[in-house]
């Protein structure tokens, strides 16, 4: 018998018969560095390889609408297929598709030029814009942009015609000239910009953007909206949406002058307990007027939420705008001229705080129109006369006439995949109708199973303690125990029982969909934090110099580190965790412990800000301000270069 297989065969019997003896064996201990160790099992630290997780599997492919545009006419409709990798054309006299074609990368977002000829297709999967001629949907061109764009719009200039693409991944915009294809520039957006729209004369365009920043842990986050002279691609402005997150939609309203965005206000420093009396979320459109003055209007009602609010348009007349509440499964009806006219006799203080004035949303909504399940992107027909709706989670696009405000037809795109274990959790995963009221869904905080980038009073008495920094589901299976104090085994158990007491202030989540939701939730990727187009390269050399500081056994002088100070000890690849609970001397003034479960690294560049209450804005202050004791790793040795490099390489994990 060779050496290796020698040791590997008999190496785990001595262990067992030590670990048997002794309760846990030395090996574990000295591995982890722990002296005081319990119990662990071996494939803490000897992790399976990460083909083998669930989301690494092939998994089914679902006709799950993202994207869609009226063509100039009004007779086809042109819908993004992004987890099929395809571009459906429907024909709109007939509600049935006419063609499908292949657009790999994710299509997602969707715009057409001024006559209908060319469709620009916005590929959030691979980094590239696609255009492709309508007349036989044959790819002519495609171009590099920043990282997961997630729509594109399109513009005439004095300069020449204009594609905006916002780039939700590497947080900018890109602006494109169409012929020659080419990117003239890239600007640096807010954080997660995810939707724009462009003014009724082509001079602006307003770029929405997810997810909320906060100038400090305990500042009301906003969410910026840029605007961008699309002509030489420069910033005009950065406006703050107060309060506000998850802006997902966004509309010009053509004969006002507004624009408009969807938007949930979060009370997230207030005790999550605060659910049933309805401060937690509540959703609404914030209306920019161009006079500097953004006002939020609530679309919910003193009963009743519509929560997750995603796309919005305005008709052509600038009389009415209809918004999609994604976890309702329902689109408003907001009169344009009613809001108006409050807008108008409203004195200051009354616009302030008319996001939490439950009374006020009957003044301009006029309708509810039921949707099927996850209604997200909204598309009207040139004339206003029908409304589209993307009906994600429902494989179909929902047609409704606009005077009478009825449906008048469904393209049916797919089954809806209902025999699709994966599929059945995430309608469980963007439902709202499992917490009080139906306030929220797992999607509210969880948006595309990611983070928010906010940190959540779960706990705490009083405003502002017992801070919970959010955590991405994407990448996760494998990496239980779950939440920040490892408390959680399953994720059954983290999404069940405490969920619904804490959260829900409802009845628990049934076991099947329970199981459903889990099953949906091992199967979320991790976050690609790195362009398409690396996917697979090797590091740059300042990664690489990163690379090395991670697995450091020895300072830059020589002296050794100790085993438990290195970082690869407890985030050990290929999860970049042992799943152990450890101190790293960032317990906080209201902390109870300062024992964390080491998270897991992969994906970690994108699920700012840090630490368990989101203390730290970057990878960075991590070590620049939220250490000084060498207890998080040894980090005092580093020079400012050496850390750069090491947050560049975690970057790419
Ligand atoms: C706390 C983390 C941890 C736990 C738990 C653990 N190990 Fe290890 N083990 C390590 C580390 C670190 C090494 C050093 C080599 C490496 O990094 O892979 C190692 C090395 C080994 C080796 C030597 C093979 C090699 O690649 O050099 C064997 C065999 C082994 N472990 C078996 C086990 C068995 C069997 C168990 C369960 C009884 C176990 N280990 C539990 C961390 C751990
Ligand atoms: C109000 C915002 C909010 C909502 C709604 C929400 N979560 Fe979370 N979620 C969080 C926060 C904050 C954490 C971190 C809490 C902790 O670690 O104690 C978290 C943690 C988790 C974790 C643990 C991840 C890990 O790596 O430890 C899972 C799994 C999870 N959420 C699933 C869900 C599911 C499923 C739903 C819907 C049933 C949901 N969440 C709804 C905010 C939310
Ligand atoms: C003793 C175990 C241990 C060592 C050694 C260690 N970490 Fe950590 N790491 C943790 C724990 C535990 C946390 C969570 C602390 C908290 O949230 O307050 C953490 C948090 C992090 C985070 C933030 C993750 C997030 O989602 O907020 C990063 C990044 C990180 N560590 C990287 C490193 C690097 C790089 C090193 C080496 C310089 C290192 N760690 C060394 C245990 C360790």
């Amino acid at each position: 018998m060779k050496l290796k297989p020698f040791i590997l065969v008999t190496t785990p019997l001595i262990l067992a018969g030590v670990g048997a003896a002794t309760g846990v064996s030395v090996h574990e201990r000295r591995m982890s560095g722990l002296p005081q160790l319990g119990y662990v099992s071996c494939i803490h630290c000897h992790q399976r390889g990460l083909d083998t997780l669930p989301w690494a599997k092939p998994r089914p492919h679902h006709d799950a609408p993202g994207g869609i545009a009226v063509s100039p006419d009004g007779k086809t409709l042109f819908i993004a297929l992004d987890d099929r990798d395809e571009v459906a054309e429907a024909d709109l006299a007939s509600f049935t598709v006419s063609r499908r074609t292949k657009v790999p990368g994710g299509p997602f977002g969707l715009a057409l030029d001024a006559v209908g000829k060319r469709l620009f297709v916005a590929c959030r999967n691979h980094d590239r814009v696609a255009v492709l001629d309508t007349l036989d949907l044959k790819e002519q061109a495609s171009i590099d942009v920043g990282i997961r764009p997630t729509d594109i719009a399109y513009c005439k200039t004095a300069e020449g015609e204009r594609l905006i693409v916002p780039n939700s991944g590497s947080d900018d915009i890109s602006v494109l000239s169409v012929s020659p294809l080419l990117e003239l520039t890239r600007s640096a957006a807010g954080r997660e910009p995810y939707a724009v729209a462009v003014s009724g004369d082509g001079r602006r365009v307003c770029i929405a953007n997810r997810m909320a920043v906060h100038d400090q842990i305990l500042s009301q986050p906003y969410s910026e909206v840029t605007v961008i002279d699309p002509a030489s691609g420069h910033i005009l402005a950065r406006e703050a949406l107060q309060s506000a997150h998850l802006a997902e939609g966004i509309t010009d309203v053509p004969t006002r002058g507004w624009t408009l965005n969807s938007v949930v206000r979060v009370s997230n420093l207030v005790p999550i307990t605060q659910v049933k009396d309805g401060w937690v979320m509540s959703s609404g459109v914030a209306i920019a007027r161009g006079n500097g003055e953004v006002t939020q209007v609530p679309l919910d009602e003193a009963n009743a939420y519509f929560p997750d609010p995603s796309g919005v348009v305005a008709s052509p007349d600038g009389k009415r705008a209809y918004v999609a509440s994604a976890g309702s499964d329902v689109v408003t009806v907001i009169d344009l001229d009613k809001l108006a006219a409050w807008l108008a006799q409203a004195d200051e203080a009354e616009r302030g705080g008319a996001m939490v004035n439950m009374a006020l949303s009957y003044r301009y909504v006029v309708a509810r129109i039921p949707t099927g399940c996850d209604p997200q992107h909204l598309a009207l027909s040139p004339d206003g006369s029908r409304l589209f709706v993307a009906e994600r989670l429902e494989d179909r696009v929902l047609v409704v006439d606009t005077a009478s405000l009825k449906p008048v037809g469904r393209i049916v795109l797919g089954d809806g995949g209902l025999d699709d274990p994966i599929r059945l959790g995430e309608r469980v995963f963007t439902r709202a109708r499992y917490t009080f009221q139906g306030q929220f869904s797992c999607r509210s905080c969880h948006p595309d199973g990611h983070v928010d980038g906010l940190s959540y009073d779960f706990d705490g008495a009083g405003v502002g303690d017992n801070l919970l920094a959010n955590r991405s589901l994407c990448g996760v299976a494998g990496t239980e125990p779950f939440k920040w104090n490892g408390k959680n085994p399953t994720l059954q158990y983290q999404d069940g029982p405490r969920f619904a007491r804490v959260l829900m202030r409802t009845d628990e989540i049934p076991q099947p969909q329970l199981d459903q939701l889990a099953t949906y939730i091992k199967h979320l990727p991790p976050t690609r934090t790195i362009p398409w187009s690396r996917v697979g390269q090797p590091l740059t050399p300042a990664e690489e110099r990163g690379r090395k500081l991670f697995f450091a056994t020895k300072r830059t002088d020589g002296t050794p580190i100790p085993r438990a100070l290195q970082c690869q000890t407890c985030h050990r690849p290929p999860l970049y965790t042992d799943r152990l609970l450890t101190s790293v001397g960032t317990k906080g003034s209201q902390d109870t412990s300062g024992v964390f479960d080491t998270p897991h690294l992969i994906g970690v560049g994108a699920m700012a800000p840090y630490l368990h209450d989101g203390r730290a804005k970057t990878l960075e202050e991590i070590w620049t301000i939220y250490q000084t004791d060498d207890k998080h790793g040894v980090s005092s040795y580093w020079s400012k270069l050496q850390l750069n490099d090491l947050v560049e390489y975690l970057k790419t994990l």
